[in-house]
């Protein structure tokens, strides 16, 4: 049987959207801790995008799951697949963690979790200061490391694109 040459038509989308989508929220977040002039609003859309969000992604992983991705050149450095493999499982591994963490926090603070007017998510947490002081700079520092693995693999994706030229790119960004 030939391997496919692109990404399915499902991960090519949820990838593309999910993309403005996490890059969306990291701003969101940033900016509703840095000023309180719309840190309501902002909050409002945080939520439900970051619920989204894990919806999402458990759809891509399960799509991810079901169809093995196109192969990597078989010229591609062991380490520069080693660090593609690592970075792709660390990149499904934060954008369940931090919606799930997002949610943990507001549960475990007593907060309620707010999808949309009148519409509650229930807690999946106890109430527990303890746990909110260890789940809320979490929430923090991951959305760092968050951005800082989107940039290195902004950075990959440009290098297959620009300077290796050998189809990576393609893979994400063209169907058959
Ligand atoms: C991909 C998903 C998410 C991303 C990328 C994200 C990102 C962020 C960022 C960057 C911050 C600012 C952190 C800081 O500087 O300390 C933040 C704060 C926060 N996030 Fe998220 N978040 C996500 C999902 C969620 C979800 C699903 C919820 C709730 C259901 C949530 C609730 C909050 C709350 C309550 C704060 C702190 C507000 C405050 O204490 O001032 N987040 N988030």
């Amino acid at each position: 049987m030939s391997q496919r040459r692109h990404f399915n038509l499902l991960a090519r989308a949820l990838h593309w959207s999910m993309a403005v989508a996490i890059l969306a929220m990291l701003f969101i977040g940033a900016g509703m801790v840095a000023s309180l002039r719309y840190r309501e609003q902002l909050i409002d859309l945080h939520r439900p995008l970051g619920l989204a969000i894990l919806l999402l992604a458990i759809v891509r992983l399960a799509n991810r799951l079901r169809h093995a991705p196109p192969p990597l050149p078989a010229d591609l450095p062991r380490l520069q697949k080693l660090a593609a493999t690592l970075s792709h499982w660390l990149l499904y591994a934060l954008m369940l963690a931090m919606p799930l963490i997002g949610w943990a926090m507001l549960s475990a603070g007593a907060y309620p979790v707010v999808l949309f007017d009148g519409v509650n998510l229930p807690p999946i947490l106890p109430h527990s200061p303890a746990l909110y002081g260890v789940l809320r700079p979490l929430h923090g520092v991951l959305a760092y490391l968050l951005f800082l693995v989107i940039l290195g693999h902004l950075g990959a994706a440009l290098f297959h694109a620009w300077v290796r030229r050998d189809g990576v790119f393609e893979q994400m960004a063209k169907g058959e």
